[in-house]
């Protein structure tokens, strides 16, 4: 079992059990279907949306990690003593006599025992319906009758978040109440949103709902009614009284709050059901809220989530002798970037609710493994965002379809780059023949023409020096101001489009477009020599160079000296000869891994650049100041695996790893199910601190760098390739995966207590001969018929 301070995994994995409501911070769960979501905290904090987090909000919230105490909550009150508590830790915040908080896929379940009563709130999202149900179980363990008031308490939002213009915004909030369905139902006439005759004059389009399967005994909309001018949340004044004020109506400050009374005998126990959703219409919210009256709806509905979940997260399984390995690949990773990235958008640390373009198509790649159409889809839709000359949006919003056009110059080259490892991975070239429109033209052009656009804009922005200019940035957001006045440089933009060009010339090939790979070969080779000629520092690479040619970067530099990513895209690309490539992984090795992992750079800037950009003026190792990115930690594990360094290799993926349970965790503070964004570098009074967590990036490529490169069985425009890059102490592993629609039951044998080198494979139980002459050091396995599940034993 894989133990921590605060909490531990279960044994199936599936689970992450917290034994405490205070975690150093809060240790949430992103819940989604994929359009209705919430964010739960270990104290029972959180928020709710629909869509997209931040334009449609159901539930108020605020961002105060310290607190947390924002949420929808359940107060229980003992009717006889007055004495009231919460059936999670927050808001009344009574110390319990024991508590747990199980953050499962697609549902928590927070247990706590207060005053002879345990109470057992289970929240969960169906896959299908805009709704969160919570299921609150409380059994009596006294031997006296126990008379429970319950009451809920949540805010409404009901749209843009934060409307923090409270007193405006509460005006056009109505809600009423539904004796038949014990249900509060609540709309919003303003919806902040541009309507299709301007701003600031269209309603909320959805009608939102709370409701319980129990008879109501009172009920309020009102926020002073229920908390008491100048009283708290700890102790409102309902909850101190035992009734609420029975408000509703246009005239309030909106909340919604539903009281109950049951009587339970000793050892007895009450079911409640709770819903709180928002649906396009009244009749739709009826239905959903009499079908969750019935405990035995509410039931098969949890079990269709874990169901449905199971047979998400299925199609890849791995079994290696690192149990904190095999978690997070088997289970979590998966998880926070399908819940998270993808569907839900949206975390403690970075509402969000937008797509970021280079964001979710990265965080897309995950369902490579799973369900490629899924990826085929992100491609899609993303190609739809983009301008018929090429550039694209570098974020834009589900519901208005608003997006932000600016200079940053690798966003669109993230489309051919994820429909090449979609190629790769499906050899369905069919993809390229699929036609989407683009944002300023509805005439649809192919998926094939989209990538052109995208990599022949970037082939028009160089400079002189044959050196990609960087413009209002890179993957580096906080790169700015490097290239506004557009002769900045970025070598780690070489990089990327190199590698891109070189495989999509390959997909050129194939589809018989020879004078467009031939083009992208040529222009891959001038930039080649470009970037070894003008971004070579000596011992690294460059990251980039400023408007007025100074160097970022640079060995000469005072702050800044070496960044990652222009280390390690140089051997990922093959931009780097083998000598260099072995060059500059040392200097990553030597300048800037440190205990937490490789810093994004070193040293921190500790003045603001206003030639370089935000990214100069985040406090010295935090983010991407110097700190540990986990999104391109990962990438140095490939880098690594690449140049065979085993030691490396593992030793990196053990310091980013969340699970290891070797980290102190009071030092990290996150959670360890899931990878935070960044962990704070050696120039921060915070060393070692975890934060940003289910943030972009860092799950699917970590989950990618793992299996690919360090189980190293990895998808090919030829097929599967196995190559592992493993610890000599692994005698053995197992991988499952599914490739081109076969099953690949993997074996890997390393009796002689290798690093890496295939040196005997067996397909079926017939002994494969390896092409002696090559010198590769994996295997390509064969292909396979569909639906064929395929034994492949290894030896190293
Ligand atoms: C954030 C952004 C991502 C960017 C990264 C590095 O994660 O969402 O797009 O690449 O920061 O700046």
């Amino acid at each position: 079992m894989l133990n921590y301070k605060y909490g531990y995994f279960s044994d199936d994995g599936k689970e992450f059990i917290i034994t405490t409501p205070k975690t150093p911070r809060p240790w949430v769960n992103v819940i989604s279907n994929g359009d209705y979501g919430l964010v739960i905290s270990q104290t029972g904090s959180g928020y709710s949306w629909k869509t997209h987090a931040q334009l449609n909000r159901i539930t108020r919230w605020e961002q105060d990690l310290i607190r947390d105490n924002w949420g929808k909550y359940i107060y229980l009150r003992d009717n006889l003593t007055g004495k009231f508590w919460s059936a999670s830790f927050k808001p009344v915040c009574k110390t319990p006599e024991h508590y747990i908080c199980k953050h499962g896929f697609g549902y928590t379940t927070i247990e706590s025992l207060n005053e002879d009563i345990l109470s057992k709130l289970t929240v969960f999202v169906p896959f299908d319906e805009s709704v969160e149900i919570w299921k609150l179980n409380l059994i009596n363990t006294s031997k006296t009758k126990k008379y429970i008031g319950v009451f809920t308490y949540l805010e409404w939002c009901l749209g843009v978040a934060p409307d923090w213009h409270r007193e405006f915004h509460k005006s056009f909030i109505g809600t009423n109440f539904n004796e038949d369905l014990n249900a509060i139902f609540a709309d919003k006439r303003l919806w902040d949103i541009p309507s299709d005759r301007g701003h600031w004059n269209t309603s909320w389009k959805y009608v939102a709902f709370h409701s319980v399967n129990l008879p109501v005994a009172s009920f309020d909309c009102d926020k002073e009614s229920f908390i008491g001018m100048y009283n708290d949340i700890e102790n409102p004044i309902a909850v101190t009284t035992g009734k609420c004020g029975n408000k509703f109506g246009n005239s309030y400050d909106a909340i919604a709050s539903l009281n109950v009374n049951v009587e339970i005998d000793p050892g007895d126990e009450k079911v409640l059901i709770f819903t709180l959703g928002a649906t396009d219409d009244v009749e739709k919210a009826k239905e959903i809220i009499k079908k969750y009256k019935l405990l035995g709806e509410v039931d098969k509905s949890l079990e269709e989530v874990k169901t449905k979940w199971d047979e998400i997260l299925k199609p890849l399984q791995v079994e290696t002798p690192d149990a904190s390995l095999n978690v997070m690949i088997n289970n979590w990773l998966k998880y926070q970037t399908i819940s998270c990235r993808l569907w839900g958008r949206s975390a403690y640390y970075q509402i969000g609710g937008a797509y970021g373009f280079r964001d979710q198509l990265q965080d897309s790649l995950l369902f490579l493994y799973l369900n490629p159409e899924e990826t085929k889809k992100e491609i899609i839709l993303h190609a739809k965002h983009q301008f018929k000359d090429g550039r694209v949006y570098h974020w834009w919003h589900p519901i208005t379809e608003v997006g932000l056009l600016n200079e940053i110059s690798d966003n669109r080259l993230w489309l051919p780059f994820v429909l090449i490892k979609y190629i790769e991975e499906t050899n369905d070239f069919s993809i390229l023949d699929e036609k989407v429109p683009f944002v300023d033209d509805e005439n649809p052009a192919t998926i094939y023409e989209h990538c052109v656009k995208a990599i022949d804009f970037s082939l028009k922005k160089f400079s002189e020096r044959g050196l990609p200019l960087i413009g209002g940035g890179d993957w580096n957001d906080g790169l700015n101001a490097v290239g506004l006045d557009g002769k900045g440089e970025s070598i780690w933009l070489g990089h990327f489009l190199y590698k891109i060009l070189t495989d999509f010339s390959y997909i050129a090939e194939n589809i018989k477009d020879a004078e467009r790979a031939n083009y992208y070969k040529n222009r891959a080779t001038t930039l080649k020599d470009s970037i070894n000629k003008y971004g070579w520092d000596g011992k690294w690479y460059l990251r980039a160079t400023k408007d007025n040619g100074e160097k970022i970067g640079s060995s000469e530099n005072e702050e800044g000296k070496i960044f990652l990513n222009a280390q390690t895209w140089a051997v990922i690309s093959g931009v780097a000869d083998l000598n260099r490539a072995n060059e500059v992984m040392s200097a990553v090795e030597n300048y800037l891994e440190c205990e937490i992992g490789p810093l994004l750079l070193y040293p921190a800037y500790k003045k603001p650049d206003k030639f370089i950009g935000y990214l100069t003026r985040y406090a010295p190792g935090a983010r991407e100041n110097g700190g540990l990115y986990t999104h391109a930690g990962t990438w140095s594990i490939i880098a690594f695996a690449i140049l065979k360094n085993a030691d490396a290799v593992y030793r990196i993926f053990k310091k980013i790893n969340p699970a290891n349970p070797e980290k102190n965790i009071d030092v990290y503070c996150a959670e360890p199910y899931v990878t935070p964004g960044n962990v704070e570098g050696p120039e921060s009074p915070l060393f070692g601190r975890a934060g940003w967590t289910w943030y972009t990036g860092s799950s699917a490529w970590l989950l990618r760098a793992v299996v690919d490169y360090i189980l190293g069985v990895r998808a090919t425009f030829k097929g599967l390739y196995v190559d592992p890059c493993i610890p000599s102490s692994w005698q053995s592993f197992k991988i499952k995966r599914t490739f081109r629609g076969a099953i690949y039951d993997i074996e890997i044998l390393n009796p002689n207590g290798k690093n890496y080198g295939v040196s005997e494979v067996f397909v079926n139980g017939e002994k494969l001969i390896n092409d002696k002459s090559s010198e590769l050091t994996g295997v390509l396995l064969p292909l396979f018929e569909r639906n064929t599940i395929n034994k492949i034993k290894i030896t190293l």
